[in-house]
């Protein structure tokens, strides 16, 4: 292994540990923090991924980054109200502790543990594959791209919800930035009693790609954008692009 891949596999270790000792407590922190607003999000994230993908029956939707697994939820749940048979929802992702949580809660779905990179499913077997919020904490995420690519089916969907590097930030969101980077952190620092991992998630953001760069590293993994929209005063970013 080389020098650089070790210091990224340190770096993914020490972010996974981070997401195990918050995992108890990151349901309340984040609707304490998020005051639900993510909801609207997601359910239009399902929605239109729906619309996009136009059929009636959908194989399987694989949520990688699934951590407690809400998104996994908003996906059968919209499926339903869509009049969609679904069949196998399938979250992947390399934390115990996050998974332990989402298996006490959705005990029908099915769970991988594993890193965004390394998905144990077959080529081409999935039809939709979402990452929300997660993103962010894949250190290899062009291997993480190419790995989506891999496990999609062709015109099969991609879905990214993510807090963007902003850098041409407007008034509002400069307001927001305050309060992401000076208040959040102590209010998910005070009811996880984990500081550093609440002041990991400005920094995460300030250290990540900006939605122009997203783009084009899905272009070059072989993907067709199709959807890109920025929510709530440029807070939060939908991204969904297609299969070539
Ligand atoms: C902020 S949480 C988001 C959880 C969930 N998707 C949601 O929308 O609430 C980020 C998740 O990314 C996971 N994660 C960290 N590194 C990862 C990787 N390399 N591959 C996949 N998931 C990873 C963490 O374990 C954690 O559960």
């Amino acid at each position: 292994m080389s020098f650089q891949g070790k210091k990224n596999n340190e770096k993914q270790e020490k972010i996974v540990e981070m997401f195990d000792d918050i995992a108890p407590t990151y349901d309340k922190a984040n609707r304490v923090m998020s005051m639900g607003i993510d909801k609207s999000w997601r359910r239009k994230a399902c929605m239109l991924s729906y619309e996009f993908l136009a059929q009636d029956s959908i194989n399987r939707i694989v949520d990688v980054a699934c951590g407690t697994g809400d998104m996994m939820d908003f996906w059968r749940e919209s499926a339903e109200k869509s009049g969609i048979a679904l069949g196998e929802i399938v979250g992947v992702d390399p934390s115990n502790g996050m998974v332990d949580v989402a298996r006490k809660k959705y005990p029908k779905f099915n769970y991988h543990i594993s890193k965004a990179t390394e998905i144990p499913l077959d080529d081409a077997s999935s039809d939709i594959l979402s990452i929300t919020y997660g993103i962010r904490n894949v250190v290899e995420r062009e291997e993480a791209l190419k790995e989506f690519n891999r496990v999609l089916k062709k015109d099969g969907l991609v879905v990214i919800l993510e807090f963007m590097k902003n850098e041409n930030p407007s008034f509002i969101a400069k307001l927001m930035n305050f309060y992401t980077n000076k208040i959040l952190p102590k209010v998910g620092g005070f009811i996880s009693k984990n500081l550093e991992a609440y002041e990991y998630l400005p920094n995460s953001i300030e250290s990540f790609s900006t939605v122009e760069n997203m783009q084009t590293e899905l272009e070059s993994a072989g993907f067709e954008m199709l959807y890109t929209k920025s929510f709530s005063m440029d807070i939060s970013t939908l991204l969904i692009a297609r299969k070539k």
